[in-house]
């Protein structure tokens, strides 16, 4: 698995530059190659960096097939630090956990980029067969997926300009709050009196919303909060937040065999440090 993921990005990083075919005769031949995968291998000590480093080419370079078939997983690539695009490449800390449990189950990953509220009826018709999305567990959601243990948490928070006067949820009554469209926030924000509701694609363009004076407050998970806050002048986000929820992978109802799966998974991977590895290399504390 290991070698052949190698050879795959190898290829992955040939193919730019030779134009090469991704055959699994793409052996380490010249000198530049054989150093780069040397260093590949023989690292062993960072091998769950290196896990999170090459979860992305997985997920792209499936052209060589696993005997375990393929993990299709179904995300909104929206969502930094846990799932957006470098380039053509979806990455973040779902996209490397999920590859870090296809490897475990021997199989390949494939990301499919969707809107968040499809991901559910997604995984009911089986277009994919996990999603890892920053998930929260909610009471509904249950109705229709099951969830794996959970691998995160995650905290709803507040964004305000800067010179707001809200200073607490209390002060959200009567405002015009954004949110991504189907998300929890949606939910925590549809609970607030008397406020009206704008709901966004992403939750990006809430908060580019928020920045030109279109609303007054965007309720959104605090890891992406505090992502475009760093990226969009002149916003801030309170000391109060909303509520504390569980990160999971979702699974469809019918699908145990697999959830099973991916709680044994997990549990190794929470057990030997890769998960926290994925999440350090994402999440600097602050
Ligand atoms: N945690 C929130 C929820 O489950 C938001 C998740 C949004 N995730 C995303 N990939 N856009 O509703």
């Amino acid at each position: 698995m290991k070698k052949k993921v190698v050879s795959v990005m190898l290829c992955v990083a040939m193919t730019a530059a030779l134009m090469a075919g991704c055959g699994s005769s793409s052996t380490e031949t010249t000198s530049e190659d054989t150093s780069a995968a040397t260093e590949e291998t023989e690292d062993t000590a960072a091998e769950t960096e290196d896990a999170a480093e090459e979860t992305a080419d997985t997920a792209e370079a499936d052209t060589e097939e696993s005997a375990g078939g393929t993990l299709v997983m179904g995300t909104n690539a929206e969502f930094p630090p846990y799932e957006y695009y470098e380039g053509q490449e979806v990455v973040g800390i779902d996209a490397e956990m999920a590859a870090a449990v296809a490897e475990k189950l021997g199989m390949d990953l494939k990301i499919e980029d969707m809107a968040f509220d499809s991901l559910i009826p997604a995984l009911s018709s089986g277009k994919v067969d996990i999603v890892a999305a920053g998930m929260t567990v909610t009471e509904d959601r249950l109705a229709s997926v099951n969830f794996s243990d959970t691998y995160a948490t995650g905290i709803q928070a507040i964004i305000v300009p800067e010179d707001s006067e809200i200073t607490s949820a209390d002060d959200l009554a009567g405002k015009t709050i954004g949110v991504q469209q189907g998300t929890t926030g949606d939910l925590y924000a549809s609970d607030v009196e008397g406020a009206t509701i704008e709901r966004y694609a992403k939750g990006m363009e809430a908060v580019q919303s928020l920045s030109q004076g279109k609303i007054d407050a965007v309720i959104i998970d605090n890891e992406p909060a505090n992502v475009f806050v760093s990226e969009v002048a002149g916003l801030k986000i309170l000391d109060e937040a909303f509520a504390t929820e569980d990160y999971a992978i979702a699974v469809a109802k019918d699908n145990e065999e697999l959830l099973d799966q991916i709680n044994t998974a997990l549990a190794e991977l929470k057990e030997d440090g890769t998960l926290q590895a994925i999440v350090d290399k994402y999440i600097t504390a602050e």
